[in-house]
């Protein structure tokens, strides 16, 4: 290898040899100035690409060695690695089951459709199934042969995230003398001195506290190799941050529609922006972020609401055009976003733009689901459009639970530092846990809530809207449930299938709660909210099953 020549490495790719820079991530690797499309969803064959970046989403989804579903925006390829694409044939860009989406245009109803002539209903139930599943089944050949046993653990205090929240309430534990956990699902790179570190964990959940005073926490995870770890502890800090959010409009599941954070994955080592044209959408410091970083390949920016003066004074640097108090009505293309349609809200013109990405920036939702695990009392949000705990100070309902960072409700960055050292400071305090909580009172409706009820009152337009790109549900489902007269998230979800996917619901129940809230005609809050069953990610039955037994009491 020459001098400044990175080293590569061969596998292959849809059973061809496929050559790629070593130690980069298959999606970063496979991003050519667009994002890659990597599989078909699971109802209609949409062309998916990489959206989310995070892990999160099923937007990446390949099958490595045999094995299904594995996230190729964070799975780094091995030389000698097969690597096939998922729900796609014959390949994803042109998949002949694609077609659904043309002879469905009202979208597949798989509650009630597909009954009768009785006579085929066993064939009905064939497609269906072959309709709802990710993936195959695993190869022989890539299950472990070996159980890997699980582990038992306990800690006095766990950390539960390592950003600079989780971090900070780490030093300060340590600073203190006690010898915190520090679980995170990356890597830590130069982790604190003083910590016991499990990075790489797949999933980490906490069902409400036991009645053990000593070890009241349990918390259950599985790391990287697929091994159950189960955790006693006495007090836990969950700083496990915040996430771009999703945004429902008219194919905004189209490859080339992706989170800030997923355009900075595609990005990879090499910096170069996933996108040549892009509408920028967001008027605020994750939106002044990327256009520091890639405002020459940013062709407009729009936002829900007024647009910073960081990100006015960054698009008049590269020269790009504003449009504050913007709707989002749809994207066009066949395969990969090619148009975009902005409406100004209040009834004002509409602006087509001609680009090839729509990167979302306009809104940071807390990383929550382990708090709802955990029994914590919640409060609807109006400025991120979210759920956040409850709280005094870093204290949560759960007595011995603290939060920091991001998901205690803090926007800003600058805040994690000082936000982790009060949740140590909780943790580590032998004052009494407080017993009274400030009830906020009734709050203004949020930005996000005006905004879906103008996009909503739209009439006319193009283009398949999915609520749900997991599972594939159309919004037109959601309203026809509406129509019928369910009501409520939870029934909602259970009726349409609405954040049953992978994702566990992260980039559309927020959005859900929005639009329900328009059509129901009552505050989000009032939508209620899903029960939030573990895990927080999918596992494998097999890294359950590895979950150490408790010892049997004397
Ligand atoms: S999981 Fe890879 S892009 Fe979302």
């Amino acid at each position: 290898m020459g001098p400044g020549r990175a080293a590569t490495l061969e596998y292959s790719l849809e059973r061809r040899p496929h050559r790629s820079p070593a130690g980069v991530p298959l999606a970063a690797a496979l991003t050519n100035g667009r994002p890659p499309i990597l599989q078909r969803s699971i109802r209609y064959h949409r062309p998916r690409a990489p959206f989310c970046g995070t892990g999160a989403c099923t937007n990446c989804l390949v099958r490595v060695n045999g094995v299904p579903n594995v996230r190729a925006c964070r799975y780094v390829p091995s030389p000698g690695d097969r690597i096939e694409s998922e729900n796609a044939w014959p390949s994803p860009r042109f998949d002949l089951l694609g077609v659904l989406d043309t002879l469905f245009p009202g979208g597949i109803d798989t509650v009630r459709g597909f009954r009768r002539p009785l006579f085929a209903r066993t064939l009905y139930q064939r497609v269906v199934r072959r309709l709802a599943a990710y993936g195959r089944i695993p190869d022989p050949s890539a299950s472990a042969s070996v159980p890997r046993p699980g582990e038992l653990l306990h800690a006095e205090h766990v950390v539960v995230g390592a950003g600079g929240a989780g971090r900070s309430a780490a030093e300060r534990l340590i600073a203190a003398g006690a010898r915190p956990l520090l679980l995170d699902r990356s890597a830590i790179p130069d982790p604190p001195v003083g910590a016991d570190v499990r990075p790489g964990l797949l999933a980490a959940f906490l069902p409400p506290p036991t009645g053990d005073a000593a070890a009241p926490f349990e918390l259950l995870a599985v790391d990287g190799d697929g091994r159950g770890l189960r955790i006693g502890a006495r007090r836990v800090v969950l700083a496990t941050g915040g996430f771009d959010a999703g945004l429902w409009f008219a194919n905004g599941d189209r490859p080339g529609v992706l989170t800030a954070e997923g355009a900075e994955a595609l990005a990879g080592d090499g910096g170069r922006a996933p996108f040549a044209r892009s509408l920028l959408f967001g008027g605020g410091s994750r939106a002044a972020t990327i256009l520091e970083r890639w405002g020459e390949s940013v062709e407009a920016v729009a936002a829900p609401g007024a647009i910073s003066p960081a990100v006015v004074r960054l698009a008049s640097e590269h020269g790009v055009p504003l449009y504050p108090r913007s709707l989002i009505r749809g994207v066009g293309g066949r395969r990969s976003v090619r148009s975009a349609v902005l409406v100004t809200r209040g009834g004002g013109p509409t602006t087509p733009l001609e680009v090839d990405a729509v990167v979302l920036a306009h809104r940071r939702l807390p990383n929550n689901p382990m708090l709802f695990q955990a029994g914590a009392r919640m409060r609807w949000d109006p400025a991120p459009g979210a759920y956040v705990p409850v709280r005094a100070g870093a204290a949560t309902t759960v007595p011995g639970l603290s939060v920091a960072g991001a998901l205690a409700g803090s926007a800003d960055p600058s805040g994690e530092v000082p936000s982790g050292a009060e949740a140590a400071e909780r943790s580590l305090s032998s004052a009494p846990w407080p017993a009274a909580f400030p009830e906020p009172g009734p709050a203004a409706p949020g930005e996000m809530e005006g905004y879906y009820r103008e996009l909503l009152g739209l009439s006319g337009g193009t283009g398949r809207w999915i609520a749900c790109a997991c599972e594939d549900v159309g919004l037109p489902e959601l309203k026809d449930a509406h129509r019928r007269g369910y009501s409520g998230i939870e029934v909602i979800k259970r009726y349409t299938g609405l954040g049953t996917g992978l994702c566990q619901g992260r980039y559309c129940l927020s959005e859900a709660l929005l639009a329900l809230s328009v059509w129901e005609g009552r505050p989000p809050s009032e939508v209620g909210y899903i029960t939030q069953r573990p895990p927080v990610m999918p596992v494998s039955l097999e890294a359950l099953a590895s979950l150490p037994e408790l010892p049997e009491a004397a």
